[in-house]
């Protein structure tokens, strides 16, 4: 049996990739998984293939912010028990200022809005039923950034932009709760992936057409080192090509850190 302590946990972007593999390595553990997605389509595949004694679904698009308050005041009604979130869900778009003039900012700010404004709402409506749960109940944020957010790509500056914001505003929630006596019951887990074959990179153009649509190291490979990490309890879990950077920038960081 897995040391996992959660058994109730939302997956946002549980349609493909990283968030349905980790969702069904979930299940797989006996965790009950509520998936959550835009794609009707792939959600009611994730619960006929696994069965509603196991899994349930909400399409969702996290980008709605004016929705998501009613969104996760919903969910919670119908699932009372949620002691985990994992905000996976993610997109990534290329942006070259050689071009200015060719930069379209409404797919910017969409990337923004998807990887980082859209966090910030989520954890502010998760987090008040994951401190009220109580110093007995294990719960946690589970967040997905990546290797990109310590060492940048210009070819995706945006991006990774985007993935440093969130790997930073992670590190100051989890310090918060940890300080306080009502929210330390409360982890906050970042997962850093490397390069993952996902269709993050097979649904880029650009990418499929210079070859590289399948990058990175294969989604079992990821899930078993991930999975390892979220068996261990640490808070932060870097994987493959990540580790290594991830321990040689910590140390700097490490001792920068204690400067505040
Ligand atoms: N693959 C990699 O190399 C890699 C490396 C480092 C970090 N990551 C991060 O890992 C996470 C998962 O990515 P992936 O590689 O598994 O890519 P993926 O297969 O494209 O999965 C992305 C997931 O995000 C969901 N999503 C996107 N926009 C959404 C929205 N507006 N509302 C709700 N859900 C939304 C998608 O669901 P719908 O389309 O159904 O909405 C899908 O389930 C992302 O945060 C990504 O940045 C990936």
């Amino acid at each position: 049996m897995s040391s996992f302590p959660y058994n109730n946990v939302v997956v946002i972007g549980a349609t493909s990739g990283i968030g349905l593999a980790l969702a069904e390595r979930m299940i797989e553990n006996g965790v009950f998984v509520i998936g959550v997605g835009r794609r009707k389509d792939r959600l009611d595949e994730f619960v006929s293939k696994h069965g509603s004694d196991k899994c349930a679904a909400s399409q969702f698009d996290i980008t709605h912010l004016e929705s998501i308050k009613s969104w996760v005041e919903g969910l919670l009604k119908q699932h009372p028990n949620v002691d985990a979130v994992m905000l996976n869900s993610g997109i990534q778009r290329t942006l070259d200022f050689t071009n200015p003039q060719g930069i379209d900012l409404s797919r910017v700010h969409q990337e923004i809005t998807t990887n980082y404004t859209s966090y910030i709402s989520l954890l502010t409506y998760f987090l008040p039923h994951l401190q009220a749960r109580g110093p007995q109940s294990p719960a946690a944020v589970i967040a997905v950034t990546s290797g990109l957010a310590v060492v940048p790509m210009p070819r995706c500056g945006n991006y990774c932009a985007t993935k440093s914001a969130l790997h930073s505003l992670l590190w100051s929630v989890r310090a918060q709760l940890a300080a306080d006596e009502h929210s330390q019951h409360v982890k906050v887990v970042e997962i850093l992936p490397p390069a993952v074959q996902t269709e993050l990179h097979s649904q880029q153009p650009d990418l499929v057409a210079r070859g590289l649509g399948d990058i990175g190291i294969t989604l079992e490979e990821f899930t078993d080192a991930a999975w390892a990490g979220l068996t261990r309890a640490t808070t932060r879990s870097p994987s493959g090509r990540t580790a290594r950077i991830w321990s040689r920038w910590r140390r700097g960081a490490g001792r920068l850190s204690r400067a505040w």
